[in-house]
């Protein structure tokens, strides 16, 4: 079996991670522990996501409630799956910028801390895998404010004769951001 380990998987993206990887007919092992509800309040838990995929996706989905500050937990993991995981998609995450500042211990514990030992669990058990961070889109600055954008029923898309509509390349500049 081929195993997708999503972190952050009940959140924004790892869960749409999650059901895609699912999709695509890898196990996923999803590690949230709805660290959102301390950040922003029971309102804003993502629990009612993890039951969500736990349902829609049965024995594909897999549910691990570890935080990725622990890190003998995420090694322990790690070593259990060994090389059937093919792909780390690193999405847990404290998200806001704001909160940061309030605390930045947990801040960095988290995003900074909790990264490393995904790299370093993967590097020591799953070697070969795909490593995905999702980063931050605040690396671009204002950039994202310069592509023409076209207003349709629902959203807001890049102008389709841009080289960027299908999705923005690593090659946009990241030269003098100036969003925080
Ligand atoms: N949403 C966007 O548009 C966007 C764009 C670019 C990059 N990103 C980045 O992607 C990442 C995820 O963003 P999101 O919007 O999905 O956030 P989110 O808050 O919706 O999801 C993050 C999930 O991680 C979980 N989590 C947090 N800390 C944890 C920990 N210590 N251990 C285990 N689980 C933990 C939370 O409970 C939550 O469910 C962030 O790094 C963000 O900066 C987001």
């Amino acid at each position: 079996m081929s195993i997708a380990v999503v972190t952050g998987s009940a959140g924004l993206i790892g869960a749409e991670a999650s059901r895609h990887f699912a999709e695509l007919g890898l196990e996923v092992v999803g590690i949230d522990n709805d660290l959102r509800s301390h950040f922003f309040g029971e309102e804003a838990s993502t629990r009612w996501q993890q039951k969500n995929l736990e349902e829609s996706l049965g024995e594909r989905y897999r549910h691990v409630e570890i935080d990725i500050r622990d890190q003998s937990a995420v090694e322990k993991l790690f070593q259990e799956l060994g090389a059937e995981i093919q792909l780390v998609v690193h999405t847990a995450a404290q998200p806001s910028h704001d909160w940061a500042a309030r605390d930045p211990h947990t801040d960095f514990g988290v995003n900074a801390v909790g990264t490393l030992n995904l790299l370093e669990a993967t590097r020591q058990s799953a070697p070969e895998a795909v490593f995905i961070f999702t980063s931050t889109n605040k690396v671009y600055g204002d950039t994202p404010n310069q592509l023409p954008l076209v207003e349709t029923e629902t959203r807001w898309e890049i102008e389709p004769s841009h080289s960027y509509a299908a999705g923005i390349r690593e090659d946009m500049s990241i030269d003098q951001t100036t969003h925080s």
